[in-house]
């Protein structure tokens, strides 16, 4: 029987819906996937919302920094056709009974990263979820300082370009449960040496079966993609 690694939509299924969406989370779910991935990060006004970029122009009608506007005004703005974009506690309740999701705690230059580890938490708390949601993240400090606050939390170790050796020691450091690595940087030797360590790894991001073999074979835990129906 073919190796079946968990199928995780990337900023919901968004090859083919609005990224980072309700309508994408849903069509995700509705697909069956595991689970999907959002990113997060603050509003003017410090509340949390899911959203890729740094700047509005990409996929909406607006324009200028997202963190620049408050919630209100985000929430006048088309995100594709038609969607708003979505609070992550509108997104905890929608999907309280699952699937398992991704977060992603996005960081745009070198701002200070405990605000949106803070706000992430108090919103986790107020929401009982079937799945806890697990923690993803370029920004390591945020994630030590994530590990601090929560003991318990799912963390996985969000990494490109960096020496493997130094992911591993620092997954270590922190108890993360595994590692999001690019698709680029997979092989099946560096999933061996996670494994070893205790270590999941999902490979991002996975947009055509042949790469999806290739990590297959590499034998990842999970493989995370804009088409998911694509990957079945
Ligand atoms: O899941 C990892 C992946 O989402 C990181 O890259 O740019 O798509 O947020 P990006
Ligand atoms: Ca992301």
């Amino acid at each position: 029987m073919k190796y079946k690694p968990l199928l995780v939509a990337h900023r919901g299924f968004s090859g083919r819906y609005p990224e980072n969406t309700r309508l994408a989370f849903a069509q995700a779910k509705k697909l069956g996937v595991d689970g999907f991935e959002l990113d997060i990060q603050l509003s003017r006004d410090k509340k949390v919302i899911v959203f890729h970029d740094e700047t509005l122009e990409r996929t909406t009608n607006g324009s200028g920094l997202v963190g620049g506007k408050t919630l209100a005004e985000l929430k006048k703005l088309d995100a594709g056709g038609g969607e708003k974009i979505p609070t992550l506690a509108e997104t905890l309740k929608q999907f309280k009974d699952g699937p398992q999701l991704y977060i992603e705690l996005k960081y745009h230059g070198k701002g200070e990263y405990k605000p949106l580890v803070n706000a992430f938490l108090k919103t986790r708390d107020r929401q009982k979820m079937k799945y806890p949601p697990v923690i993803c993240s370029f920004n390591w400090p945020a994630l030590e300082y994530l590990r601090k606050r929560d003991k318990n939390i799912g963390i996985e170790v969000l990494h490109i370009r960096k020496p493997f050796t130094s992911v591993l020691k620092f997954a270590g450091k922190i108890k993360a449960w595994g590692l999001f690595t690019n698709t680029k940087e997979i092989s099946p030797k560096k999933v061996t040496l996670a494994h070893k360590q205790d270590l999941n790894v999902f490979a991002w991001t996975v947009n055509d079966r042949q790469i999806a073999a290739r990590c297959r074979l590499a034998m990842v835990d999970g493989v995370i993609g804009n088409y998911p129906d694509k990957l079945r």
